[in-house]
């Protein structure tokens, strides 16, 4: 079931406080809808999935026209998840720069999804609290919750690309919350956008907990999240969590699934679309039922949805909805 941006909250506060994650995982289109929301409810667990800029300008073709792009996504998670009475799942604005203020708040005013993300990280720490501020204003008015980010992740992550990283600092961390208000606190603790893997990774799991300290100890408990989480090992994944993070973000890890599922796929299946060698291009006739989209799609689909419910049962979150 498509849920409010209250009831996220409370799906975020229950990771908290019984301390396990929520994987938010990155969507551009139906397939991957599809496959993440069956797969959530499969295990019984809440999720988000999350859209970048980027995939709602492809998602809008074209004419890349973000209110369409947003409106089409909105529409298709919110249509497909309803279906599911027992799993909750929220759409999230995935790393908003201050350049997509107004995007941001079109997507608010529309109740498009539950939560934003705006990412002013790469201003200076009092313009950060100013622009996140605003939007946190604006968001709550509507009941939608809000992520800040303070630091800087190292990696590519469609229009988010950064050659260092900058781990955050939890006095940093506490005067941004509290003078903003998030909801949701994304701490850069050494995960690296893209293809990584955790045991090169100069990982700070430790920050997690120190920042979290803080915040309870000046009574400002927040959610912390954990973008990059591709590459992390169970582990370190659940270290994180019994340090204060409720977030887990995963992206290339789902594209990755679907390339190699559906190579693996035209590997096998290659003379259903191209003339084999020893055949006359004339007596060549390609193969409808393989090479259907629906055939190849399908392929990609499944491994995505194996993949979200072992992230679930990974994190903690099977059988923990709170429509169980
Ligand atoms: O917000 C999305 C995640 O931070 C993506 O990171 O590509 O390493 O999974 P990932
Ligand atoms: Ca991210």
């Amino acid at each position: 079931m498509f849920l409010t941006g209250k009831q996220m909250g409370e799906v975020f506060l229950k990771a908290k406080r019984e301390r396990f994650g929520i994987i938010a995982s990155n969507v551009v289109f139906d397939t991957q809808v599809r496959a993440l929301v069956q797969g959530y409810n499969a295990v019984g667990s809440d999720g988000l999935l999350q859209m970048s800029a980027g995939a709602v300008k492809y998602a809008a073709g074209a004419s890349q026209d973000l209110h369409t792009g947003a409106k089409l996504i909105s529409t298709i998670v919110k249509t497909f998840s309803d279906q599911f009475p027992h799993s909750g799942i929220g759409l999230h604005i995935d790393h908003a720069t201050p350049n997509y203020f107004d995007f941001l708040v079109y997507c608010i005013e529309n109740k498009l999804v539950t939560s934003v993300m705006i990412d002013a990280s790469h201003e200076d720490l009092p313009e950060n609290i100013r622009i996140t501020k605003e939007v946190v204003d604006i968001a709550h008015k509507h009941g939608i919750i809000v992520e800040g980010e303070i630091g800087r992740i190292k990696g590519a992550e469609d229009e988010i690309v950064s050659d260092t990283e900058l781990y955050t600092k939890p006095e940093e961390a506490l005067e941004f919350v509290l003078k903003t208000n998030v909801d949701l606190f994304a701490a850069s603790v050494g995960t690296n956008h893209g293809v990584s893997k955790g045991e090169n990774l100069v990982l700070r799991l430790d920050l997690c907990k120190d920042i979290d300290d803080l915040l309870i100890k000046n009574n400002v408990e927040r959610g912390l999240v954990l973008h990059g989480a591709s590459g992390l090992t169970d582990e370190q994944q659940q270290t994180a969590i019994a340090n204060g993070v409720v977030k887990i973000n995963k992206d290339t890890h789902y594209q990755m699934d679907m390339a190699e599922a559906i190579q693996s796929y035209w590997e096998k299946e290659k003379y259903a679309i191209v003339c084999p060698p020893d055949v006359d291009a004339w007596d060549y006739v390609p193969n409808k039922s393989k090479f259907d989209p629906r055939k190849w799609l399908i392929k990609g689909e499944n491994k995505m949805q194996a993949t979200v419910e072992e992230f679930c049962r990974v994190v903690g979150s099977a059988n923990k909805s709170i429509l169980l």
